[in-house]
């Protein structure tokens, strides 16, 4: 089983990936609704989040962690790791890969929440890789608390997009990391605001393609053949009351899913 886990909503990006690749990996999912946003949490706080989160995930027999949130890829990911002793998936590293095989010019930009931004953890691994690119970040802490609330296409959140992308667009990118796994929830306002000449980079597929390579260069991970289904078996979790969440839940998967609410 593969257990995925994020502040809220946004992890379900990566779901809705890793259910069009690995069709017949179990999956279960934990939103931490009641600690949400994790964006604008310290450190220690995100990483302590971060192992209550992934302990009920392995109480719940995963055996292979998925971080889908670059908060919690930025700060705990190794140390989750080092920690569990099972395969752990990042969501930062298909990113920057990506970034790096689709820009043109080098130049790209990256938003994140507040904590992700301040870790320095894309430009830093970008540079690793090209010390030609220039790297544009900006934090947009508004954004995650709109998709929680289902204010996906309201004028009031396109203002506050156009706003956030205002200091990126005039550095002149050409990439645009979507560095929250929330954000793609806004793809298309983003991509208006931005200009239709930057490329989106959402880890959410590379992610999974990853998940899918591992499974099957290692005899699938550990995973056992009677851990495989033929339906789709999925199960979500949640630390709060459900209500939003179900429904966006459904129109980002496209079915209806049992959403559990749950205390860790
Ligand atoms: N979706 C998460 C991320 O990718 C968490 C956002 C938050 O809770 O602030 O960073």
């Amino acid at each position: 089983m593969i257990g995925i886990f994020d502040s809220g909503i946004g992890g379900l990006t990566v779901v809705r990936a890793l259910m069009e690749i690995v069709p017949k990996a179990p999956l279960v999912y934990l939103g931490d609704t009641a600690r949400t946003p994790y964006g604008n949490k310290s450190a220690a706080t995100i990483k302590a989040n971060a192992f209550e989160a992934a302990s009920f995930l392995v109480k719940k027999g995963a055996r292979i962690l998925v971080i889908a949130c670059n908060t919690v890829s930025s700060y705990a990911a190794e140390e989750l790791e080092e920690h569990f002793k099972l395969p752990v998936f990042e969501v930062v590293g298909p990113g920057v890969d990506l970034a790096l095989k689709v820009s043109r010019k080098l130049r790209i930009g990256v938003i994140g929440t507040r904590a992700t931004v301040e870790s320095q953890v894309y430009p830093r691994r970008i540079l690793q890789l090209n010390p030609q690119a220039k790297v544009f970040s900006a934090a947009c802490p508004l954004l995650v608390p709109l998709v929680e609330e289902g204010w996906l296409n309201r004028p009031e959140t396109n203002r506050i997009v156009k706003k956030y992308l205002h200091p990126l667009k005039v550095k002149q990118i050409d990439t645009l990391i979507l560095g929250c796994t929330h954000y793609p929830l806004l793809k298309k306002t983003i991509q208006r605001k931005i200009g239709m000449r930057v490329t989106l980079v959402d880890s959410a597929h590379a992610l999974a393609l990853r998940v899918k390579a591992f499974l099957e260069a290692d005899g699938r991970g550990g995973l056992q053949s009677g851990d495989f289904c033929h339906g789709d078996t999925c199960v979500i979790y949640v630390t709060d009351d459900a209500g939003q969440f179900r429904e966006t839940a459904g129109l980002i998967l496209k079915k209806t899913i049992p959403v559990v609410r749950i205390g860790i």
